[in-house]
């Protein structure tokens, strides 16, 4: 293969800004050159230097007023629920039954499921999202639509059939047995084929007995390399719900634990209303949370304590979700707008450090690919986002006023959305390209 290059600004992190000097932990490269090869980044660093020793045939693209970052990643995202983002009016148990459980029926058909699905993986790339873990439904059609585009694109991509044996619609439902077979299936069809990876995905305890979180324990123990998801104290009224259906565990995230799906490789959406104690079971197990402060606040559901979770005592892996579609925005930028807000709420303060962290290297971090994913550097995934700072008339006035980098990535985070998506590189390809005449998507050439 030939090496391909990319010029341009670039940030990416050394390590953790929640536990060591931010300003220690944010690489900045004003004038950089990603050299990409056989789907990897093969070199990085300032462009005098590598320019030097690229190969003689290297093509260069530059992108003049762009900043070049790993693309963003989502840990929680539901790629059936994109025809029903911004349902008015509902918190989320009303909300799942007025309008979730009845546009997910419609996954029944693979063509529909197709066509979803297509759209779907646009918009992420299109929002610079190059990894995402998703949820499909209980209809194993909807994960094979999906990973069939997500193989198409090249997309590293983790995602599973829904489960639920109970208290949804019928057309909905599985059991115990046939979650369990159908889980079976799709992990020997999907795992680990190119860039996809199977996630075990229990909708939420309220729609699974004892005996279907139990078979997610099995599954768990015999795919140790498979990912576990699920949602996890994101209301009220399902935290009271969760109570009184398991009255013998001592808390929500204890049906989890009983069941053994808590650990590393597992990533529990929300986590509004968690506990010290629940906190420290997720640091001691290696169990991760996604942070969805669009949908947190689009659904009323409260106020994520991002600080409180990362305390450098016993720090949670926390990643970014934008929780499609109780979210708002495919784009990461978005949710770190409303997250910077929410922790504003709570009295804190998100830095633009802490905050493009946590839409990078943070949710490799939480899904456990923080040495492949997530960073620049020589080896990783060459999945690139490429940001023009100058996307709109008024980022463009606003950029003039920045003093520094720290200062153009919170303005970028803040005023920002997918129309500053310049492109998109996934394994070293660019699959969107903003401004291309014509088709703006390509799949990699095979
Ligand atoms: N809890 C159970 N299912 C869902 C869902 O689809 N979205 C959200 N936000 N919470 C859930
Ligand atoms: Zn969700």
């Amino acid at each position: 293969m030939s090496t391909t290059a990319i010029r341009a600004a670039a940030v990416t992190f050394r390590a953790d800004p929640f536990l060591h000097e931010p300003a220690d932990c944010l690489v900045y490269e004003p004038d950089a050159v990603i050299a990409m090869d056989g789907g990897k980044i093969a070199d990085f660093g300032p462009a005098d230097e590598v320019l030097k020793r690229l190969p003689a045939d290297t093509l260069v693209l530059h992108y003049p007023d762009a900043i070049v970052s790993a693309g963003f990643i989502d840990t929680h995202i539901h790629y059936p629920q994109t025809q029903m983002v911004a349902a008015f009016g509902e918190q989320l148990l009303e909300w799942l039954t007025k309008y979730t459980f009845i546009a997910e029926q419609q996954f029944a058909d693979i063509g529909h499921a197709r066509s979803v699905a297509g759209v779907f993986l646009r918009e992420l790339l299109r929002a610079g999202t190059t990894t995402a873990a998703v949820y499909c439904t209980v209809h194993p059609q909807s994960v094979d639509a999906f990973f069939e585009e997500s193989s198409r694109f090249n997309t590293r991509m983790i995602a599973g059939k829904v489960l639920m044996d109970r208290n949804a619609p019928p057309a909905l439902l599985d059991t115990a047995e046939t979650g369990y077979r159908e889980s079976q299936a799709l992990i020997g069809r999907w795992h680990g084929r190119g860039r996809q990876h199977y996630c075990i995905t229990p909708r939420f305890a309220p729609t699974s007995t004892d005996a279907q979180l139990d078979v997610c324990g099995t599954l768990r123990k015999e795919y140790p390399d498979a990912y576990v998801q699920t949602h996890l104290c994101e209301n009220l009224d399902e935290i009271a719900w969760v109570r009184s259906l398991f009255p013998a565990r001592h808390s929500y995230l204890d049906v989890y634990a009983h069941a053994g799906i808590v650990g590393d490789r597992s990533i529990y959406g929300h986590g509004i209303h968690l506990t010290e104690q629940d906190f420290a079971i997720c640091h001691e197990t290696g169990a991760a949370l996604a942070h969805c402060p669009t949908s947190n606040l689009f659904l009323g559901s409260g106020l994520f304590r991002l600080f409180d979770a990362k305390q450098a005592a016993r720090p949670v892996r926390v990643g970014l979700g934008t929780d499609i579609g109780a979210g708002t925005s495919f784009c990461q930028l978005q949710s770190l707008n409303e997250a910077y807000k929410v922790a504003a709420m709570n009295g804190t303060r998100l830095t633009a450090i802490h905050a493009w962290y946590l839409a990078t290297r943070g949710g490799a971090e939480a899904l456990c690919l923080e040495n492949t994913i997530g960073s620049i550097a020589p080896g990783f995934d060459a999945d690139l986002v490429i940001i023009d700072r100058k996307a709109t008339p008024m980022l463009d006035f606003r950029d003039a006023y920045c003093a520094d980098i720290v200062e153009r990535l919170f303005v970028l985070m803040t005023l920002g959305d997918d129309r500053v998506v310049r492109a998109t590189y996934v394994a070293g390809q660019r699959v969107y390209d903003r401004d291309a005449q014509g088709e703006r998507f390509s799949y990699p050439a095979a």
